[in-house]
């Protein structure tokens, strides 16, 4: 097979923004506990973090996390997880069906977010709270001094604000599994209450509502629509979150999940717009992309549910293999290629839960094969992205019906005299030549062509083998007088770097 595309430094869509590169940590299994903390583990730092654990979320580049929910947050109170450990209380978490300990909170995750460099965005509790809450929360983590809730900070060790700036409203409040669950009237309501109290606290926050849980949710477009007429002027972003996995084998439909994801972002900026014009608005609400990743869910929700209240169980701890990444890599292309309105985004979730980090109790941290797309294209997107346009071979699929087998985004750097190409082969079964034509890039030479790809789609890593599916330098690409040709293994992930 072959197929060709132009890649044009004048065909801009916007810039790449770094907050495209989040990711999401949640109080859920072991993602929190034996994930990014476990006091007692021998890569322990003073404060419980695993050193090992932080040395991988640095190596994925993630720039963003969400934090502490999910499902989570709709039971949460946030003042149990700060003051001294001895005194927090032990609760339920009904959303999991598990203990919370609380011996890591709000202070204990900002904490560990500035060790790494990376921009903590929070969730307040619109389920079983409100806009009370949420004001306290905001105080405590925010103002710098001299008010009850910010000396309580401060007596708890954090005399510096921890100036969070985005915000989500509340999680997922359209699904019905969601604690406090809300009609799209009622909570844009509320979102609208708690955002408009919030401003008067800061008005230079960040303010995500909650958009729909999946885009085959019965509300879906609707829930959109109502939620932005309530909250349109008081809010920056309505969030989005899709999951995707393999269903009854039919693995050409899964390596076309990006369709879904295109379909889904174009049809929320839609309803965003329609209502910016109903209302006669003229700032524009930007897409947070704030759970997307594979994920088995079916199989979560066909097993039993659980009777017991455990502390950190093994919850949803899915092991991603080849075709798993290929579609994480064409995930990451179609947020990519909509940066024009998706200006940040959360892979769910980052350790043991949907996961690219794995680890053991007391034991090693391992890279999925999902960790490789995801920390490749955050360390190469750089500068502009670019519309490139493929002309491709299709294929059918059941779900989607004919959808073209190479997908594909670029970036231009010119600060740095660089491009870089990123490249899915969605056949099941044949490679594909890709011709590229470097339209008025002046390239002089491919610096470096890395394929993620396997002769078994099912292979995965795990702690005994942990680089049995790595990158591999792509000896296939030819660069001629501003003819560039790359060799697609088929179902790969390739990214190419030119100068
Ligand atoms: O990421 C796992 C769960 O998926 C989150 O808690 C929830 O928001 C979503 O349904």
């Amino acid at each position: 097979l072959t197929a060709s595309m132009t890649l044009d430094p004048a065909f801009r869509v916007a810039p790449v923004h770094r907050r495209t590169f989040g990711s999401f940590v949640e109080h859920m299994g072991r993602c929190v506990y034996t994930g990014i903390y476990e006091p007692g583990h021998p890569a322990a730092d003073a404060d419980g973090f695993r050193t090992d654990v932080a040395a991988l979320v640095r190596e994925l580049g993630v720039t963003t996390v969400r934090y502490p929910g999910g499902n989570f947050v709709s039971g949460y109170r946030w003042e149990d997880g700060v003051g001294p450990k001895a005194e927090r209380p032990v609760r339920r978490d009904l959303a999991w069906h598990s203990t919370e300990t609380n011996q890591f909170g709000l202070d204990e995750f900002i904490t560990w977010t500035r060790t790494l460099g990376i921009e903590p965005m929070m969730a307040v509790n619109l389920g079983t709270r409100g806009l009370q809450e949420a004001l306290d929360l905001l105080e405590y983590a925010n103002h710098p001094g001299g008010t009850a809730l910010s000396d309580r900070r401060a007596a708890n060790g954090h005399p510096q604000p921890h100036a969070v700036r985005m915000w989500c409203l509340g999680n997922e409040m359209d699904g019905p599994w969601q604690i406090g669950h809300k009609t799209a009237r009622e909570y844009g309501r509320l979102a609208a209450e708690v955002a408009r109290a919030m401003r008067m606290s800061d008005p230079g926050l960040e303010l995500v509502a909650c958009g729909s849980s999946g885009s085959s949710m019965p509300t879906f477009g609707a829930w959109e629509a109502e939620v932005l007429e309530e909250t349109y002027d008081l809010v920056d972003y309505i969030s989005l979150h899709a999951y995707y996995e393999e269903h009854d084998g039919d693995l050409a439909s899964f390596l076309a999940s990006a369709t879904d994801m295109d379909h889904f972002i174009e049809s929320v900026v839609a309803t965003a717009d329609a209502v910016r014009a109903r209302l006669g608005a003229t700032k524009r609400v930007n897409l947070s992309f704030d759970e997307w990743n594979v994920w088995y869910l079916s199989r979560h929700q066909a097993a039993e549910p659980r009777t017991d209240w455990p502390v950190a169980p093994r919850v949803i701890e899915d092991r991603y293999h080849l075709a798993d990444a290929v579609v994480v890599g064409g995930l990451l292309i179609s947020l990519l290629r909509h940066s024009d309105r998706v200006t940040a985004a959360s892979l769910a979730q980052l350790v043991n839960v949907i996961a690219p980090i794995m680890t053991e109790p007391g034991g090693p941290a391992w890279r999925q094969t999902t960790f490789h797309p995801f920390a490749l294209t955050a360390a190469t997107a750089a500068g502009t992205v670019l519309r490139v346009e493929p002309e491709s071979p299709v294929r059918e699929t059941a779900r989607y019906g004919a959808v073209p087998v190479v997908d594909a985004v670029a970036t231009h750097d010119p600060e740095h005299g660089r491009a870089a190409v990123f490249v899915v082969n969605r056949a099941v079964d044949e490679p594909v030549t890709l011709h590229v034509d470097l339209r008025g890039l002046a390239a002089e030479r491919v610096v470096s062509c890395r394929t993620l790809h396997d002769d078994d789609v099912y292979a995965a890593n795990t702690a005994e083998h942990p680089d049995r599916v790595t990158p591999a330098e792509n000896k296939d690409t030819a660069l001629d007088g501003g003819r560039l040709s790359v060799v697609l293994p088929p179902v790969s992930w390739t990214v190419l770097t030119l100068e």
